[in-house]
């Protein structure tokens, strides 16, 4: 069930948004006629996404680009304001993750997901800053729970979440006088998505262990992401700037975390 906010002729930019999280993301604003564009790296999941959005409705373009190039993100950026004009709403959504305790992590291993998750958001805003509505536009980067919360086995995902977190209060703090919003949502574990498959529930006792810690009792679906994503997007959001916004069935105040010993 999608929220009744109309964004024709608005201009959504998802960065990361060809599967999972993001393209639930961008698919909601093609179902409110918004005009999309989605980049990641690889032709064929751009492919499939555009042929997802445009049946249901929306005006879209697929760019491929790897946020870890800062001119990638830039071309990206351009083509998508040729075709669409200034960006009204941009989504940086692109991330890489795995389960891997430090001492077996490389440098490089460290560094791939800093890359993409941390300086590949400052790559999406910085390219993307000279091109928003201003006022009135949306910035929203996607976080994690690891941005707030130490989880072993994720050394290299809770700093580069982290960063992103500090990243998006302290550019709500430098765009915020030209009306530019910046936010993030961080989800909790969100159904049949990569990070669940990769994170969360290797095995259907893991799945269930895991939605038993969730006051709600449950995982996310995309359209809860997606419907946050809109709202904040929206003018009902306008006072709302420098949030990390949590959408996780409560997880982030889940009891057992903080039941004394
Ligand atoms: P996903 O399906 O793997 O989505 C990642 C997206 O980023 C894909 O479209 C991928 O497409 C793109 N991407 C990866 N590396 C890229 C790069 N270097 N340059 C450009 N695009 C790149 O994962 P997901 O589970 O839906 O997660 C989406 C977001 O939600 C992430 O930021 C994640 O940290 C966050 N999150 C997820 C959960 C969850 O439950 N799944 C919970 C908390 C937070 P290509 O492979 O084509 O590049
Ligand atoms: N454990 C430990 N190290 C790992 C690893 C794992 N499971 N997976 C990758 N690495 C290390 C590699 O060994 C390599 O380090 P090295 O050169 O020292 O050997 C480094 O990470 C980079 O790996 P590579 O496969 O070359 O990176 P890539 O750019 O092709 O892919 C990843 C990036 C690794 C993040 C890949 O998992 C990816 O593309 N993920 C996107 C989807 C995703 O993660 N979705 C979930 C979002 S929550």
């Amino acid at each position: 069930m999608l929220i009744d906010i109309d964004f024709s002729g608005r201009h959504v930019m998802v960065f990361g948004g060809t599967t999972g999280i993001n393209l639930g993301i961008a698919d909601c604003f093609a179902q409110r006629r918004g005009r999309v564009t989605v980049v990641s790296r690889k032709q064929e999941n751009v492919d499939a996404a555009v042929a997802q959005l445009q049946r249901h409705g929306g005006e879209v373009l697929g760019v491929v680009a790897d946020v870890r190039d800062p001119q990638a993100t830039k071309a990206a950026v351009d083509a998508s304001v040729a075709r669409f004009g200034p960006i009204d709403v941009l989504i940086s959504g692109a991330a890489g993750n795995f389960l891997a305790e430090a001492k077996d992590l490389s440098p490089n291993g460290f560094g791939v997901v800093v890359d993409i998750d941390l300086k590949g958001t400052f790559h999406v805003m910085h390219s993307a800053y000279p091109h928003l509505s201003r006022p009135g536009a949306s910035v929203i980067n996607i976080t994690a729970p690891q941005g707030q919360r130490p989880m072993p086995r994720q050394v290299h995902a809770c700093a580069a979440k982290a960063g992103i977190d500090q990243v998006t209060r302290v550019l709500a703090q430098e765009w915020g006088p030209e009306g530019i919003r910046v936010n993030a949502i961080s989800p909790g574990p969100i159904g049949d998505t990569e990070g669940v498959r990769r994170l969360v529930a290797s095995n259907p006792q893991a799945k269930e262990r895991a939605q038993a810690r969730i006051p709600l009792r449950r995982f996310g679906e995309l359209d809860d992401i997606g419907n946050l994503a809109m709202f904040l997007s929206s003018p009902f959001a306008g006072y709302l700037s420098g949030a990390i916004v949590p959408c996780d069935g409560g997880g982030s105040v889940e009891a057992d975390r903080h039941r004394p010993e």
